[in-house]
C-alpha cells in the first residue's frame, strides 16, 4: 500500500468495505468485516490513520480528512446493516419488533367530555341541540326573560358590554327565546355554551364558564314532566340510586322556580354503599307565562320547563378536582389524565 497514494488507497478501501458490508450474510460475518477495516490493531483504515504521523506536513491534513470521512461512511453502513440482523432480543436488548410507543396528541377537555355525556342522555330523551350567540342584546339576555334592566338580577349579572346594549351573555337562557322565535312547539332543546359573569377567579368561580340550557315547551307539560325528566337525567348520569331534590328558588323567567340537588350513592371497593351530601346541580323551573307571551306563544295553550346547569361543576365533582381553575390553566400534565 506504501507505493499507492494514500487518498486513492482510502477510496479503494471504502468501496471494498461497503461491498463486504452489503455481502455479509449474518452478524458474525459483519463483525469480521468491522474488525478487518476498523479494528484497532490490524484494521486497514486504522493502519492508514496510524501512519499519519510518518507523513509529510503537506500530505497529512488531506489524508487525515479523507481517512475520517471513509471511517464515518463505513461506520454508518455497519450500523445500518447491523439493524438488518436485529430480530427480537437483538440490538442490545431492544425488541425492535415492538410497536412504537404512541405519542399523546391531545384529547377532549374534561368539560367538553362532561357536556358530551350530558348531551348524550338528553339526546336519548328526545332533545335536539341548539345554540345562540355568546354576545347578545339586553333584550335576549334580560328583558325577553322577564328581567327588567333595573332588576337586581340584571345588576348581579352585568358583564362586559361590547357596544350599546350588546353584552357577553351572562347565561344560556337567551337561547330559549331565540329558539322559541324560530320554531313552534313542541320544543325540546339542549343548548350548551360559554357564558360570562362579573365573578372573581377563584377555586369555585371563573368569569367565563360553560352552561347547558334546556327547554321543553308543548301542550300539557306539567311539573310532573319537569321533575321526572330531571330525575331521570340524574339517574342516567350518576346511577340508578341517585335521588333528586327540588328546593324553592327564584328566577324572573320561571314560575315556580327551583334549585335542583342530587344525592348520589357511592359503592366502596368492599361493596358497601355510602350516600353523598346533597349537591346543587342546576337552576330550573316552569317557564313563566310572560316569557311565552314575549315569544308570541299562547300561554293558555302552551306550558313548559327550563333548566340551566354547569358542566364544569359536574366534571369537578366526578373527577374529584378541588379547584376549578385547574381546568383552565392548560397544564398538559393535568389534562392528559382525562384521556379520551
Ligand atoms: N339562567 C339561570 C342562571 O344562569 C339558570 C336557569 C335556567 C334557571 C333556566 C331557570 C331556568 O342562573
Amino acid at each position: 500500500m506504501t507505493d499507492q497514494n494514500p487518498i486513492e488507497a482510502l477510496k479503494a478501501l471504502e468501496v471494498l468495505a461497503l461491498t463486504a458490508i452489503a455481502d455479509a450474510p449474518d452478524a458474525d460475518a459483519l463483525e469480521d468485516v468491522r474488525v478487518s477495516f476498523l479494528g484497532r490493531k490490524e484494521g486497514r483504515i486504522s493502519l492508514i490513520l496510524r501512519d499519519l504521523g510518518s507523513m509529510s506536513p503537506e500530505e497529512r491534513p488531506a489524508v487525515g480528512q479523507e481517512a475520517n470521512r471513509v471511517k464515518g461512511v463505513v461506520c454508518v453502513a455497519l450500523e445500518a446493516r447491523d439493524l438488518d440482523f436485529a430480530g427480537p432480543g437483538a440490538a442490545g436488548g431492544l425488541d425492535l419488533t415492538l410497536p412504537a410507543r404512541g405519542v399523546w396528541q391531545g384529547g377532549l377537555h374534561p368539560i367538553t367530555q362532561a357536556v358530551d355525556e350530558i348531551w348524550g342522555i338528553f339526546r336519548d330523551l328526545g332533545f335536539t341541540r341548539a345554540r345562540g350567540p355568546e354576545a347578545d342584546t339586553e333584550w335576549y339576555n334580560f328583558e325577553a326573560l322577564n328581567t327588567p334592566l333595573d332588576h337586581p338580577a340584571a345588576d348581579e349579572q352585568d358583564t362586559l358590554y361590547l357596544v350599546d346594549s350588546v353584552l357577553l351573555r351572562s347565561h344560556t337562557s337567551p337561547v330559549q327565546m331565540r329558539t322559541m322565535e324560530k320554531y313552534q312547539p313542541p320544543i325540546r332543546i339542549l343548548a350548551p355554551g360559554w357564558v360570562y359573569r362579573r365573578d372573581t377567579y377563584d377555586a369555585t368561580h371563573t368569569p367565563a364558564f360553560m352552561q347547558i340550557e334546556g327547554l321543553v315547551i308543548d301542550e300539557g307539560i306539567t311539573f310532573v314532566d319537569f321533575k321526572a325528566t330531571l330525575a331521570e337525567f340524574a339517574r342516567r348520569y350518576w346511577g340508578p340510586g341517585t335521588q333528586t331534590r327540588f328546593r324553592p328558588s327564584f328566577f324572573p323567567f320561571t314560575e315556580p322556580s327551583a334549585e335542583v340537588d342530587v344525592k348520589r350513592v357511592i359503592t366502596r371497593p368492599d361493596g358497601s354503599t355510602e350516600e353523598t351530601d346533597w349537591l346543587e346541580i342546576m337552576g330550573a323551573g316552569m317557564v313563566d307565562p310572560a316569557v311565552l307571551e314575549n315569544a308570541g306563544y299562547d300561554s293558555e295553550r302552551y306550558t313548559g320547563f327550563a333548566f340551566g346547569m354547569g358542566p364544569a361543576r359536574i366534571a369537578k365533582l366526578k373527577h374529584g378536582v378541588d379547584d376549578l381553575r385547574t381546568f383552565f390553566e392548560n397544564d398538559v400534565r393535568f389534562l392528559a389524565q382525562f384521556g379520551s
